[in-house]
């Protein structure tokens, strides 16, 4: 199963609005049709989005005449302003048009799809060989979440749940805990599906959980995914990844950042300069259709927060183990990340 695919001519991926429900294709001809998928989450999470923006970029470039082709692609880069990947994806395939017109666009992005793929499996080896540095201890872990991170938000395999999948398939994992991630549900609809497909232990909580679950000593880390990291490690992820970060450093549980180095944004250097997409108020008012707040009730709903750089002990990549754990931590407790 692949959450995003080229397929005769076209994109096809997995409706992920229908899940957990019902596993729904949606066959996308246009880069119009694939703007709104993005825009109204059925296709979502920073790798995933790389993906359909290179190919979106093949779409046009097989379509449209030139100008009209650099038209929709300019609004396809700028869907959704957090995730590097959707303008990283659109940028590559532009290129290699520009270079070699439409066949060239879609050969750079099925390589984004085929590149990613491997960079999951990288980062699942990486991050579970970390976490064996890190809890040497620890026979089977009981590992935290948030959001989706697996392969929905990719294309096989995914980054923070990719390594929790290993964990699993490892026999390493005792449990897994997804934060259900309000407003609209990832941890609950998607990580929760994906974690039942693989047979795994988990528990779902209410993200106003997370911090006594992690304080009373029942987490053994916390593993999150990122939209964008800074150049100074800065990283912009699901909004209450901060809280998550907060209540690990004060725990001392490694919090650990799995993410491409596609997600790695030199050009931005910190996170205040990272674009914090607002979804409005309509997600947080009302729930499947029925108003939950007073008829005029406004809501901020952003969608994403930045952990500072102080608040991850490492960031896995497919490529390296970048430690950021220069903070005292306890004898007894985890150890320093050692660059893999
Ligand atoms: O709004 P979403 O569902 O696209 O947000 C996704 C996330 O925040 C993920 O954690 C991130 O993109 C990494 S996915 C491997």
């Amino acid at each position: 199963m692949r959450t995003i695919d080229w397929v005769s001519g076209h994109i096809r991926l997995i409706d992920q609005t229908a899940l957990p429900g019902t596993v729904a294709y949606l066959d996308v001809h246009t880069v119009e049709e694939l703007v709104d998928a993005i825009r109204r989450l059925a296709v979502r999470g920073a790798p995933a989005l790389g993906v359909a923006g290179a190919m979106g970029v093949a779409l046009a470039a097989a379509n449209l005449p030139a100008d009209r082709a650099r038209e929709v692609i300019a609004t396809l880069r700028a869907a959704r302003p957090t995730a590097v990947n959707l303008a990283l994806g659109v940028d590559t395939a532009l290129a290699a048009f520009d270079r070699g017109g439409a066949a060239a666009a879609l050969e750079a992005a099925l390589t984004v799809r085929d590149d990613d793929i491997a960079a999951c499996r990288a980062m699942a080896r990486r991050g579970t060989a970390l976490l064996d540095q890190l809890l040497p201890h620890r026979s089977r872990l009981t590992v935290l979440t948030i959001c989706n991170t697996g392969a929905l938000a990719s294309v096989e395999h995914g980054t923070a749940l990719g390594v929790i999948e290993k964990l699993h398939a490892d026999g390493r994992l005792h449990r897994a805990v997804a934060c259900e991630t309000r407003p609209l549900l990832q941890g609950a609809r998607l990580t929760a599906w994906e974690l039942r497909q693989m047979g795994a232990p988990y528990d779902v909580i209410v993200d106003s959980a997370a911090a006594i679950t992690i304080l009373r000593g029942g987490i053994d880390a916390v593993l999150v995914g990122a939209d964008r990291i800074a150049a100074n490690g800065d990283t912009a992820n699901k909004i209450g990844t901060l809280g998550l970060a907060l209540a690990a450093a004060r725990a001392s549980v490694p919090f650990l950042v799995v993410a491409p180095e596609t997600t790695v944004d030199l050009e931005t250097a910190g996170g205040e300069a990272i674009e914090i997409e607002d979804r409005g108020s309509a997600e947080v008012c009302a729930f499947h259709g029925i108003r939950t707040t007073p008829d005029d009730a406004t809501a901020r709903n952003p969608a994403f927060d930045v952990t500072p750089a102080d608040l991850i002990t490492a960031i896995v990549t497919d490529q390296r183990v970048i430690d950021l754990s220069a903070n005292e931590i306890p004898a007894e407790g985890p150890r320093p990340a050692q660059h893999a």
